[in-house]
């Protein structure tokens, strides 16, 4: 197995090896904002900031936002410094937004692009030309292969138990079969709620995890009372996996399906023609009222700030280190 390089600056120094990952309508300036200074990269997908037609270009509002508060942080703080943060780009033929968002992207010189549903060559360029690293999300090692090959700098591995739009193989195949042949930065996506799972995906060779579901359940996260109280209330066992929503198969919570009417255990699929990003659509309405999470939700216990979270996951960080360690002893 190949082991991993030196990693690029931007994912350097952090205080955890995380990366928050991006979460569709949940993560906006406050949430990225919180989970930086809490010393971890904090994301969002440049789709969620939308304008009305003649309102001032909201994701352009949003990164000042973001770059002048770490940047006050960062001069009242130069020992502690935030970690970097990231844009999610949906690369996909529906995002009729993607050229804009990409020039934007690089005017602000954001220093982590995240990648999903696409790898093309342009937006790896379009991130390196300001001097940033594009992290692509994969689902298997075709795809992984694919991204790399298209000048991605790295990879999320999008194993099965993530929320949104999760994959179907187990972080210990996946991870494995990419490190034969892949040094670079490597992440591990799925169910990682706890610093024991974070453990484990260095363990299994990964570089970074990326936390997705812990994120919803705190303050600063955009999402309904409802939905964060449904977190803390739910377990992996009321996660259901389902393509109706957005064509492509995720994972959602049943309790979230069934008050909107449907029956959890009897959903149609759907066609994965039918994946339709452009503002508006149908299935962002949709994502409002069926609430998507991973499998690792059993760790959520109660609603809380995001640094609370970034606290609670490094201790238990170290805790397991040092247990491992000492039964190795
Ligand atoms: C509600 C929700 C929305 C998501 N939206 C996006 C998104 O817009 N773009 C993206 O790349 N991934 C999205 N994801 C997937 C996450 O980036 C990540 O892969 C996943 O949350 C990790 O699994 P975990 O939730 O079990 O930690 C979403 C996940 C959830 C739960």
């Amino acid at each position: 197995m190949l082991k991993s390089k030196t990693l690029p600056k931007a994912l350097q120094g952090l205080r955890l090896p995380a990366v928050a990952a991006p979460l569709f309508i949940v993560s906006g300036p406050d949430l990225v904002i919180a989970q930086c200074k809490a010393g971890i990269v904090g994301s969002f997908p440049a789709l969620n900031a939308r304008e009305k037609d003649g309102e001032p270009i909201m994701l352009e509002i949003w990164l000042k936002q973001i770059t002048e508060e770490l940047d006050r942080y960062n001069q009242a703080n130069p020992d502690t410094p935030a970690a970097p943060f990231a844009v999610n780009q949906i690369v996909h033929r529906s995002n009729g937004r993607l050229e804009r968002d990409l020039e934007i992207c690089a005017r602000w010189k954001v220093p982590i692009w995240i990648t999903s549903l696409g790898a093309r060559v342009e937006v790896n360029e379009a991130a390196h030309s300001c001097g940033g690293i594009t992290l692509h999300d994969i689902i298997n090692n075709t795809f992984a292969k694919k991204a790399i090959q298209k000048g991605a700098d790295g990879l999320i591995a999008v194993a099965a138990g993530a929320g949104g739009h999760a994959g179907q193989q187990s972080p210990f195949a996946l991870i494995r079969e990419i490190r034969e042949w892949f040094d670079g930065p490597l992440l591990l996506s799925g169910s990682i709620s706890t610093g024991e799972a974070l453990l484990a995906a260095r363990t299994l060779g990964a570089d970074l995890g990326y936390v997705g579901s812990a994120f919803i359940a705190t303050e600063e996260a955009n999402a309904q009372v409802e939905y964060k109280q449904m977190l803390v209330e739910s377990g992996a066992e009321d996660i259901v996996t389902s393509s109706l929503f957005t064509g492509v198969s995720g994972n959602y919570l049943a309790p979230s399906i069934s008050r909107a009417g449907l029956d959890p255990a009897n959903l149609p699929s759907a066609d994965p023609s039918s994946m339709n990003f452009s503002s508006g659509s149908s299935k962002a309405k949709a994502w409002k009222e069926i609430w998507g999470a991973g499998q690792g939700i059993g760790a959520i216990k109660s609603i809380v700030p995001a640094g609370k979270v970034v606290d609670q996951i490094e201790q238990e960080y170290r805790d397991a280190k040092q247990r491992i360690c000492s039964d190795l002893a």
